[in-house]
């Protein structure tokens, strides 16, 4: 494996994502590791413009334009990917998992749609390693009521991140030595320590 690998934080609302991926760059930033750190939607000045668009209370896209912003966005930070790959390690929150998780198994747009769109905007970009943040169905109901600033995709119910979760699960059994499902059920600092191990077995 590459050692500056490329690295994805995925997940349903609430599973402390976020809150890793910060964790692993602090530790890279104290280590002098060089690393890039993006997310999506988002993570680049074109991104992160589509995002607000994608994400804005007062949008009403129909599922196919999400999928087609979502990856519009994704677009965006191709050659920055391309441009760091192999020289730096790069951290992501959020990537194609999401697109699959939540407009397929979530809404229910065609697969290959996505896969046939997404593949053409990749072309050889291989994702190392994904972190899977997981959540049981009682902690997802308290954290999702518990969010104060709530953007257009934070307001589903909870019968939908289930069934974006299981969809996150089914792409882990399709190939599970490159994901590593965190149990976010778990205390924070139980699930940091394991993920910092892997990331120093990874680099
Ligand atoms: P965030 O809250 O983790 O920043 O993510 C923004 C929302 O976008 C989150 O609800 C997941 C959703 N999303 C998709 O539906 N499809 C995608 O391809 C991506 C990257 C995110």
């Amino acid at each position: 494996m590459s050692k500056k690998p490329i690295i994805v934080f995925e997940g349903v609302e609430g599973t402390g994502k976020s809150h890793h991926i910060k964790k692993v760059a602090n530790y890279l930033k104290r280590k002098k590791i060089k690393f890039i750190q993006i997310r999506e939607p988002g993570g680049s000045i074109n991104s992160e413009k589509i995002r607000k668009l994608i994400l804005n209370n007062k949008s009403t896209f129909n599922k196919e334009t999400d999928l087609l912003l979502y990856l519009s966005a994704r677009s965006e930070n191709i050659e920055m990917i391309k441009k760091n790959a192999g020289k730096k390690i790069i951290l992501i929150d959020r990537f194609s998992d999401s697109t699959i998780a939540y407009q397929h198994y979530g809404m229910g747009v065609d697969l290959k749609f996505i896969q046939n769109i997404n593949n053409h905007l990749l072309k050889n970009i291989k994702i190392d390693f994904t972190f899977l943040n997981t959540v049981n169905q009682s902690n997802m109901k308290k954290r999702l009521s518990k969010r104060r600033k709530l953007n257009r995709y934070d307001k589903f119910d909870s019968k939908f991140y289930n069934k974006v979760q299981n969809g996150f699960l089914k792409l882990l059994k399709t190939n599970p030595r490159k994901y590593i499902k965190i149990n976010s059920n778990l205390d924070l600092d139980v699930n940091e320590n394991i993920i910092l191990k892997k990331i120093k077995d990874l680099i």
